[in-house]
């Protein structure tokens, strides 16, 4: 028979939870004081790692210590993860996180709000939206727009990215969906260096990657704006229906910002849904010497921004804003009879594609108050002053070549001073010396970096969106990929390469 009170093994008494709690942030405070005398990373392989986690243990029937647990998943976090937090972490487009982030999603799950709906999370859900309209107001864009907080980049944009279609297909696709020939005309524009969510939303939304027109990009791997406004009108000569065009602030790869004040033009002369992909960089757009064809992104119809990024917070935050929140609404919102929220607020579930959901503003709400938009200012312009000055050392380096510099990323290579005159032999080469240094580096724990293909060329690629970051770190990188370079040009130098002037 059931007892009057309940005992579960869930639960835990106040006082374990203070011990435990108390016992875990002291371990957190040690490890991130202590970062910079860690690798990045332990560079271990997957088997490695099953072995550490004993991976093929069965589910336990019966329960364990849960602080026994507790230190035990933090043993296994702390010795075998990749600390994106490190101040040599400069890979992908990942960013250290703001401490005060760490405890503010300490404190949304204690307080597990389902933000999904105003009255289930009254005040989580007007944190979300101030913190939209804050996020509004750094970018310039105003601050009536719709906007939600999402897991990250990709979510943003193709949240955004189906405002549009629903905005701009020219009939009810939600209802109706996306067949017959009208569906097949929609077509989407974007440079040929858009990040790969465009390609996921083409997907999912059924209108297919076929109808992505890529278009190419100037040297500075910027969209080629003529192209642009020639494909659109070709397109429409011969029936097809052009419906969005997604501009860049800060590509992936090189961290190149497209004109957008001109496909802001274009986007209004042909009457299309104006885009913007500012996951990355989208947040320069707050500095004071930020140029205007970045700005313009405050015009747009849609921005994807990502404060999981250049506003340090922990995985996962991204955002997105609609600057007419209707066409938000129109696209994601229903009613169905078993939802009576009896409020006048915003219910978010009406915004975007989840229906519960966790209260990601909160990290991203209490960093922003912490540094000021003054601070963000100093922290990105100083980031982007790092990556400049790395551009500048490297460029000094005769074994090193410097590519592009744009935002927080330097792309660079390694180049062999007897390997300076290329031929295509050597060109295949340098990628395949250039790949293995860089796995090399990455294993090494002594700092991270990832990669960009420009024209065909393998590079290093460092994109610092780090507050740990300092000068002394960025000075003391050259002189590891010149070792690393030197060792790995040592061992693969085919006997015969052709060298030709
Ligand atoms: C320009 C751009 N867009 C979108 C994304 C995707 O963002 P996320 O990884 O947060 O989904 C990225 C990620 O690096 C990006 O750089």
């Amino acid at each position: 028979m059931m007892k009057k009170q309940r005992t579960v093994p869930i639960e835990m008494n106040p006082g374990a939870f203070r011990t435990i709690g108390h016992h875990l942030v002291d371990r957190i405070a040690d490890l991130l004081d202590s970062l910079p005398e860690h690798p990045v990373t332990t560079g271990e392989a997957p088997p490695d790692i099953r072995k550490a986690l004993d991976a093929s243990r069965l589910l336990p029937d019966i329960g364990t210590d849960p602080a026994q647990l507790m230190n035990h998943a933090t043993d296994l976090l702390f010795d075998h993860s990749l600390f994106n937090s490190h101040p040599r972490f400069w890979g992908y487009i990942t960013s250290a996180a703001a401490p005060i982030g760490i405890l503010g999603d300490l404190l949304a799950s204690a307080i597990n709000q389902n933000t999904g709906a105003w009255f289930l999370s009254p005040m989580a859900s007007e944190i979300e939206a101030q913190t939209v309209r804050w996020i509004a107001e750094l970018l310039g864009f105003p601050t009536d727009c719709g906007g939600l907080l999402v897991s990250g980049g990709n979510m943003a944009n193709i949240v955004c990215f189906l405002a549009a279609r629903q905005a701009k297909a020219g009939w009810d696709v939600r209802v109706i969906g996306l067949h017959g020939s009208k569906a097949q005309q929609l077509r989407i524009y974007c440079s040929k260096e858009t990040h790969t969510w465009v390609q996921k939303a083409a997907d999912m939304t059924g209108i297919g990657t076929n109808n992505i027109r890529w278009i190419p990009t100037d040297k500075e791997l910027r969209m080629d704006i003529e192209i642009l406004r020639d494909q659109i009108r070709a397109d429409k000569k011969t029936g097809e229906q052009p419906f969005i065009v997604i501009g860049t602030a800060g590509s992936v790869s090189t961290g190149a910002i497209d004109d957008l004040a001109e496909i802001l033009k274009i986007c209004r002369e042909e009457e299309l849904w104006f885009h913007v992909d500012g996951a990355y960089g989208g947040f320069a757009a707050m500095l004071p010497d930020a140029s205007p064809e970045l700005r313009a992104l405050s015009q747009a119809d849609s921005v994807a921004v990502d404060p999981h990024k250049w506003l340090y917070a922990p995985l996962e935050a991204g955002c997105a804003l609609v600057r007419d929140p209707e066409k938000l609404r129109e696209a994601f919102a229903y009613h169905p009879p078993y939802y009576h929220f009896g409020v006048e607020a915003i219910n978010y579930l009406d915004y975007g594609p989840q229906n519960s959901r966790g209260f990601r503003a909160l990290k991203v709400w209490l960093a922003l108050q912490q540094a000021g938009r003054k601070g963000y200012e100093q922290m990105l312009a100083d980031d982007i002053q790092l990556a400049k000055t790395l551009h500048e050392l490297v460029a000094q380096e005769l074994e090193l070549e410097a590519f592009t510099y744009s935002l927080s990323i330097t792309t660079f290579r390694y180049v062999p001073s007897d390997l300076k005159i290329t031929s295509d032999s050597v060109e295949e080469y340098l990628n395949q010396l250039n790949t293995e240094l860089l796995t090399r580096l990455q294993n090494s724990g002594e700092a991270y970096l990832s990669n960009a293909v420009i024209d065909g060329k393998f590079t290093l690629r460092a994109c610092i969106v780090n507050f740990r970051t300092s000068l002394a770190d960025i000075e003391a990188l050259p002189e590891i990929v010149l070792r690393i370079g030197r060792e790995v040009d040592a061992e693969l130098r085919p006997e015969r390469l052709d060298i030709k002037g």
